[in-house]
């Protein structure tokens, strides 16, 4: 019988989380898949780190040559995050014929074309529905069944952090460096929040979804985008007395005259609207399709668990093709 092996680039929180829920699942997902499903070769340095999880040290390899080169492994997940080595990385793997499911936002949206472009060349699959929203089926429901209508705008709340502070804010009504320290303590922002706190992280997971519901590539640096940094109690007040919420929103709209509006910063929402009630480090992508109307997709946007539910929906829809 087939078994569908896979090479893992990097066994940091998210690595960790796909390689738990794969372990906590694997009845399910073999069940579902048709075969065995094993992760044979794992490209990690720290290989001493207590994970929670059954690692044989021989599953750890120090080259990623000895994942492309092997021709037992059919996907590649690359779970390493930033921009590079990821993507040169992904790119070799999807040259060498090997199927990539990576949750790396940073990593495709700067490089979109030239991985979409490897994986056509490597005649193989590239997907990423755990870089936007982490555990939220987005992508693959705009890819999929929405995939009949024309979309007219998107606005998402797409980084956690950033959300977290904000609410923090409007609920108990404190200062934002003050709120950023309390979500470092929790472990919701990291050591450097730079990439949430400006925008950055919301930008990339904007540039893909432009990419995807409107066919209209923008690197991320070309993306307006400012942080919510410069956000004030004050500012936050201001808002609720007018029964509106600020949010770091990542917007795309086409215009009247078919060009594209994009940016990313924070925006008032007025209290009733759907993204009003996106609390704590959840995310939403509020979307207009011209056939199905507005839709919500709500959840869990970060963390290990959700994404690596999503991250293994990917190794699963490409594992069923491939017996
Ligand atoms: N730093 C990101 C966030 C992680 O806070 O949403 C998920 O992409």
């Amino acid at each position: 019988m087939k078994e569908i092996k896979i090479g893992l680039l990097g066994l940091g929180n998210i690595g960790t989380g796909t390689y738990k829920v794969l372990e906590m699942n694997r009845d399910q997902i073999e069940g579902s898949v048709g075969a065995p499903v094993r992760i044979t070769k794992i490209l990690e340095k720290d290989i001493d780190r207590e994970r929670d999880i059954t690692v044989s040290r021989d599953q750890f390899v120090s080259d990623p040559e000895e994942i492309f080169s092997d021709p037992e492994i059919d996907i590649v997940i690359e779970l390493l995050g930033g921009v590079e080595p990821a993507a040169t990385l992904i790119e070799q793997a999807l040259r060498s014929g090997k199927h990539v499911v990576t949750a790396n936002k940073a990593a495709v949206a700067a490089n979109y074309h030239r991985l979409m472009q490897a994986a056509e060349d490597g005649g193989v699959q590239f997907r990423f529905e755990a870089s936007v929203g982490g555990g939220i089926p987005v992508l693959t429901a705009l890819t999929g069944c929405l995939q009949a209508n024309r979309f007219n705008r998107v606005l998402g709340i797409v980084n956690g952090t950033t959300n977290y502070i904000l609410d923090k804010m409007t609920s108990e009504g404190l200062p934002y460096e003050e709120v950023l320290k309390d979500a470092q303590a929790k472990g919701f922002a990291e050591a450097d929040p730079t990439a949430d706190v400006e925008g950055i992280d919301a930008a990339n997971k904007l540039s893909i979804l432009m990419a995807l519901m409107f066919d209209h590539y923008v690197h991320p640096k070309d993306i307006p985008t400012k942080g919510i940094t410069g956000v004030t109690a004050e500012d936050i007040e201001d808002a609720r007395a007018k029964n509106q919420l600020i949010k770091l929103i990542a917007y795309a709209e086409v215009m009247e005259d078919g060009s594209l509006k994009y940016e990313v910063r924070p925006m008032r929402i007025i209290d009733t609207h759907p993204l009003s009630g996106v609390h704590r480090e959840y995310n939403a992508v509020f979307v207009e399709g011209n056939a199905v109307g507005n839709l919500m997709f709500y959840g869990p946007g970060a963390g290990p668990l959700p994404t690596g539910s999503a991250v293994l929906g990917d190794v699963m829809e490409i594992a069923k093709t491939l017996l």
